[in-house]
């Protein structure tokens, strides 16, 4: 065996859960408490020290894994293991997911539980669920059958998020007992907050240090000055790690275990696209400091909506999304001609889509940017009818379930292009899933909610309206679609 240094010291919360052996457990918190890496660390260790164990890193989306746990996974937790050669990664086949493989046999699978197929068919010791609130009770139920590997002397469960809902079932099941609830804060995590004597300037008491104090790091100051910028529901779920739900939310109907939906996939893994012969729209909500958005969306035989890709981004001209755009949907193919002139072959590049044209771009007004993208994409654009009002009503009907459990409306899972580094670093809603949860009405000084939604981190969730408006308002306005 090769050697190796690894150091990782869980304080309070992180600790704890690093130290429990019950078979459920959830640790909860604000953002950035090192909930994360305390799961992932304890996989590790279990993995190390039990040769043979099976393990399996587990969220609702493999993609989004990728961008998150795997990353702390790679960059802090097994650097060192995989630098020594004593971890290695296998990028799997048709018949096993991709995994870290041990040279003790312990093995780590990497999975989402939108490819339940090559995960879920194995037994496990250990299973980590990231960011475990995006899941279903039954995809919690289910997983909980695939713990009986018996490889090590405790069969968990092991699950991490950010508070959600009141009423979200994962923290009624924890109300009932069921899960184990540890809690976690800013303080159990040294990066943010490191011990100090207790007459430091700034020192505050915290339990789990040998002097009783800690003092808030250079990086702790800045990040939680992100936090204390903040509002609503995003400032108590992330900052105070509060389960609450926003008071006075626009679209309550919304519930992303409904309304988000996974893709679907071939036997070999490849993601299938939406049928051909479905019509297309495209919405775009202009901006520079405020996200630009521009989504696609495929309308299904019964008239239903499915948002099948977004652009949610700061920073970037509308020349520069136009390019994008046309990327995404267009490629170059090279065609061989015979050149009966000159007698020889010769090869043309065409630009030919790679997915249907749109039947409408519905844009909001902004006349200098709908003509820029215009010109640069050769597209025309139509405006969108922004009565609020109207828009949200018809909106709301859309997401409303029926006896089935059927919407009329739904986002495909994973649909961001690519997540705006601005916007994470800022802990804004990065695509509109994350935007439904606080979309709010305002409320005036006296307490009552108005008849207007606030004007902040609503973009994606505005062209989800547009474009309802433009398919399903029956009134005047569309007389007045065409005039510029
Ligand atoms: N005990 C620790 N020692 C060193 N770094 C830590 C510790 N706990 C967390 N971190 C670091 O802090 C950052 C945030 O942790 P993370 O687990 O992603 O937080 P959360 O999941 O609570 O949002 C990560 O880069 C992580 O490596
Ligand atoms: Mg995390």
């Amino acid at each position: 065996m090769t050697t190796f240094k690894h150091e990782y010291a869980p304080r309070g919360g992180c600790r704890e859960v690093f130290e429990y052996r019950g078979e459920e457990v959830l640790v909860s918190g604000p953002a950035g408490t090192g909930k994360s890496r305390a799961c992932l660390e304890k996989l590790f260790m279990v993995c190390m020290l039990t040769p043979n164990t099976r393990a399996l890193i587990l969220r609702k989306t493999q993609t989004s894994l990728g961008s998150t746990a795997l990353v702390t996974w790679r960059n802090f937790v097994i650097k060192e293991a995989e630098a020594a050669g004593e971890v290695v990664y296998y990028g799997g086949s048709s018949a096993e997911p991709p995994q870290y493989r041990f040279r003790n046999g312990s093995k780590v699978m990497i999975g989402g539980l939108d490819k339940p197929v090559r995960i879920m068919s194995s037994e496990y010791d250990i299973v980590y669920i990231q960011e475990a609130t995006e899941i279903t009770i039954t995809d919690l139920e289910f997983v909980k059958t695939r713990l009986r590997n018996w490889q090590t002397s405790f069969q968990q469960l092991i699950m991490d998020c950010n508070p959600a809902g009141n009423k979200h079932w994962l923290k009624l099941r924890c109300t009932d007992g069921k899960t184990k609830l540890i809690e976690s804060r800013h303080e159990d995590n040294p990066r943010l907050f490191e011990e100090c004597a207790p007459e430091a300037p700034g020192a505050l008491a915290y339990w789990d240090v040998p002097s009783g104090y800690v003092k808030v790091t250079d990086r702790g100051a800045a990040y939680i000055e992100i936090l204390d910028n903040l509002t609503g529901v995003r400032y108590k779920r992330l900052r105070l790690g509060l389960w609450v739900s926003a008071e006075g939310i626009v679209y309550e109907e919304f519930d992303p275990a409904h309304h988000v939906l996974p893709w679907e996939y071939d036997d070999k893994g490849n993601q299938l696209p939406l049928p051909a012969e479905w019509p297309r729209y495209w919405v775009i909500d202009f901006g520079y400091v405020h996200p630009f958005v521009c989504k696609w969306y495929a309308i299904g035989p019964d008239g239903e909506i499915y948002m099948y890709r977004e652009i949610h981004m700061t920073h970037r001209t509308v020349a520069e999304h136009a390019s994008q755009i046309m990327s995404l949907v267009t490629k170059e193919v090279e065609t061989e001609w015979y050149d009966h002139f000159n007698r020889t072959m010769r090869t043309k590049k065409e630009i030919v889509w790679t997915e249907p044209v749109p039947d409408a771009i519905i844009c909001d007004h902004d006349l200098e940017d709908r003509r820029t993208f215009e010109r640069e994409t050769g597209l025309g654009t139509i405006k969108a009818i922004k009565w609020v009002n109207q828009g949200i009503d018809l909106h709301k009907e859309r997401l409303k379930l029926n006896k089935e459990k059927e919407a009329r409306f739904y986002l495909m899972a994973d649909s961001l292009v690519e997540v705006d580094p601005y916007l994470r670093e800022n802990l804004m809603p990065i695509n509109t899933e994350e935007e439904y949860a606080g979309y709010v009405w305002k409320v005036s000084p006296d307490g009552r909610k108005q008849n207007d939604p606030v004007k902040k981190d609503d973009d994606g969730v505005d062209c989800d309206r547009y474009l309802t408006m433009h398919l399903d308002f029956k009134g005047k306005a569309r007389a007045t679609l065409l005039d510029y």
